[in-house]
């Protein structure tokens, strides 16, 4: 997530806007580059003239992060991905949970973003020709939420030996956002140690929200989330390991129309996140998945179950044999579409 900005970082710029910035939660050059100068000036009230000035200057000190494209592909070619439970929801992830990026599941409150952790919690340490990433789990648990018992019971529904699924999730417990951050700190080394494939956060702005309270720490609190989501897409990065983060829903005030919520953690949050999912409820046990703001995902929305086995097709499949000739881009007639229309208007 780079530097924080001071007076000075952005050359003639003065540090009346720096403080704009920061008061929005544009901490950093990143966050400032990125940002397009309309939202700029939207978040900080600042003229155009000098929301274009600011993200120029930004840019031009962003390391432009050239790679060869051979480079690139070379590293692709190491990217795994880990099966969610469901054929559907494997296909509109490109496959499913890729390594080297964070991923971000958002939803209100039993929306499914903690079972989704469970189910990836025991599918990622299989073998990666069964669709796994074939390590161990790494849990920071910042609502307490998560029970070693729905572990066993996923496991056994599945099949698998439920001692050695448990023996393989380490789970931490994050009492405070400085102990979060103490805890994604520390990842590096135990990912080395323990030959960690996946890293949960669940849920990762929970304590910021609740320990930053009101506009004036707001720049705070986003400068260190921005910190803690730097160190984990670096973690994601030099280890080829996934990322998964929960995130709540916030209500957007100002909107009359269409859906209320918006995810938390701003803009900081949406930039560091690759992939972001949205959940919401649906009849019965299932629920409603759409990526959003996909670089290469499609915006396509599909229904997964919640059943013992965790996540699973919406017919109860739970998916467990793996087909690698499958192809999951292929094209896919949606009929569920006018249902989840019927359902939004409800
Ligand atoms: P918050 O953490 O409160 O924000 O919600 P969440 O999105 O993490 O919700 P979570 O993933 O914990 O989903 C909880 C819901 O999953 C419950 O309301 C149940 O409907 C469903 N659920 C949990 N366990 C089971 C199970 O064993 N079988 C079935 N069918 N559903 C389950
Ligand atoms: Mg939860």
């Amino acid at each position: 997530m780079g530097e924080v900005i001071e007076a000075g970082t952005l050359e003639g710029v003065a540090s009346t806007t720096i403080k704009k910035l920061h008061k929005a939660g544009l901490v950093t050059l990143e966050a400032i580059a990125v940002t397009p100068p309309r939202e700029i000036v939207e978040l900080t009230g600042m003229g155009v003239d000098t929301a274009i000035k600011v993200n120029t200057l930004a840019r031009l000190q962003v390391d432009p992060g050239f790679v060869s494209a051979t480079d690139l592909l070379e590293t692709r070619k190491h990217m795994m991905k880990c099966k969610t439970g469901s054929s559907e929801f494997d296909r509109i992830m490109g496959g499913g949970i890729e390594t080297g990026v964070i991923t971000e599941f958002i939803g209100e409150f039993g929306s499914g973003k903690t079972q989704i952790c469970y189910t990836l919690s025991v599918l990622a340490q299989r073998p990666t020709e069964e669709g796994g990433l074939g390590g161990r789990v790494c849990v920071i648990d910042t609502e307490g939420t998560f029970l070693p018992e729905r572990i066993v019971q996923i496991a056994e529904s599945r099949g698998y030996d439920p001692q050695e699924i448990l023996s393989n999730v380490l789970i931490a417990r994050a009492y405070n956002s400085d102990h979060q951050i103490m805890l994604v700190k520390n990842l590096p080394q135990v990912a080395q140690e323990h030959d960690i494939k996946l890293v949960i956060v669940d849920s990762m702005i929970g304590h910021f929200r609740g320990e930053y309270i009101g506009r004036g720490t707001l720049a705070e609190r986003q400068q260190k989330i921005g910190g803690v989501l730097g160190n984990l897409l670096r973690v994601a990065e030099a280890f080829n390991l996934s990322v998964v983060l929960t995130n709540q829903v916030q209500a957007k005030p100002d909107q009359a129309y269409g859906d209320p919520n918006k995810p938390a953690g701003g803009h900081v949050m949406a930039h560091a996140c690759t992939h972001r999912v949205y959940l919401r409820k649906g009849r019965q046990n299932t629920r409603l998945v759409q990526v959003i703001d996909s670089p290469y995902l499609p915006e396509e929305k599909i229904r997964i179950a919640v059943t013992e086995a965790g996540i699973c097709d919406e017919d109860g499949n739970t998916n467990m044999e793996y087909d690698p000739d499958m192809d999951y881009e292929e094209e896919f007639s949606l009929d569920i579409e006018e249902e989840v229309e019927e359902e939004d208007e409800e």
